[in-house]
């Protein structure tokens, strides 16, 4: 059998998440790490008897790939993914796509002109439990949506950061959005605002330590979707969605329905990020291509998470129909 050869551009947290997975397939290859913190590179490259380089353009002249996985912060985006496309290479790349929308959108016209496969790392698209969420939605479509990324601050000092992160909205909470795009549809306007708190114990941070954004839907469907990062522990991170005689409750583990008898739980079968993964090299070894979130498609996401940030800013609704 031919194994696809990968590799990875950033080898921290996420890489991590993917490589545990990725080993698991025996048509996988994972030949070479560039990361800008070289040691990283070097302990995933020992790992799997793999090559370590200290940029992707050393990893991209000396190693034959047949596709790449980009997982680097968000202000990082930018020369990876160009030199990627310019060598053709099918990639996977992880949220938020990057914190500059002209670089994201001409990447996508890049990506469109050039065929190239791409996907995306909103893994809550791979949820057995969202996919029940669909079916259930179809009959009844949701008027309402309240979704929700009540959480600690992550650790990484980049995350702290607006001109690093993007934010809340950005980062994290972008999964949501993009969940409720993914079962509602398109958003014409969004209206956020944001607050900050100065914190004893994350000195530095800088982003909204509380946000919130009403949303309206293509299909006349309303929401709010409420960020902070104030508490200690994960508290709520989830999207509720109310139609006509039904309310229904996802987290990234379980979903509850009601329709009026009890709240029946049920909790999630299967890794959605192992999902993710097979769509993503099935397509890149030639099967018709599965994957639910392209480069395109998370774009569309995108700019829903940073119209927030424009309108927490300006004070202003934001028209997205109108883009
Ligand atoms: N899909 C998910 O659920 C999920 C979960 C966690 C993180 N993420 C996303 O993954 C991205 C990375 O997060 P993380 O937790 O792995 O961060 P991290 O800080 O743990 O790792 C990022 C790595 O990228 C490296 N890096 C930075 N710039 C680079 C560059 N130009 N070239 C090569 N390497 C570079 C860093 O040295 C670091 O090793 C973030 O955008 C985050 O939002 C997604």
């Amino acid at each position: 059998m031919n194994r696809t050869r990968i590799g990875f551009i950033g080898a921290g947290g996420i890489a991590q998440r993917h490589l545990g997975v990725l080993e698991q397939f025996d048509d996988v290859d994972l030949v070479a790490f560039a990361d800008v913190d070289f040691d990283r590179a070097l302990a995933a490259a020992a790992r799997f008897g793999a090559r370590a380089f200290g940029s992707h353009d050393e990893l991209l002249s000396d190693e034959s790939l047949d596709a790449v996985y980009i997982c680097i912060p968000p202000f990082a985006h930018g020369a990876a993914e160009r030199a990627v496309i310019a060598k053709g290479l099918p990639f996977f790349v992880e949220k938020p796509i990057s914190l500059d929308l002209k670089f994201a959108e001409e990447l996508a016209a890049k990506i469109d002109a050039a065929g190239l496969i791409t996907g995306v790392g909103y893994h809550w698209r791979y949820l057995d439990t969202v996919e029940e969420a669909r079916r259930q939605l179809e009959q009844r479509p949701a008027q309402l949506v309240s979704g929700y990324w009540l959480d600690q601050t992550p650790p990484p000092q980049w995350w702290w950061h607006q001109d690093q992160s993007g934010g809340q909205m950005v980062e994290q909470t972008t999964h949501i959005i993009d969940l409720a795009r993914y079962l509602v549809g398109d958003v014409t306007q969004v209206f956020a605002m944001a607050g900050h708190r100065d914190r004893a114990d994350f000195p530095g941070l800088d982003v909204a330590t509380v946000s919130t954004a009403s949303l309206r839907f293509a299909s006349g469907a309303i929401g709010n979707i409420g960020s902070t990062c104030l508490l200690n522990w994960g508290h709520r991170v989830g999207l509720h969605l109310f139609a006509e005689g039904l309310a229904l409750e996802l987290t990234d583990h379980d979903i509850m329905i009601d329709v009026g008898a009890g709240r029946p739980v049920r909790h999630a079968e299967g890794d959605p990020v192992w999902r993710e993964d097979r769509d993503f090299i099935d397509a890149v070894r030639g099967a018709p291509s599965c994957i639910r979130c392209s480069y395109a498609e998370a774009l569309k996401t995108h700019r829903i998470a940073l119209a927030i940030n424009q309108s927490a800013q300006t004070g202003q609704p934001i028209d997205l129909a109108a883009r």
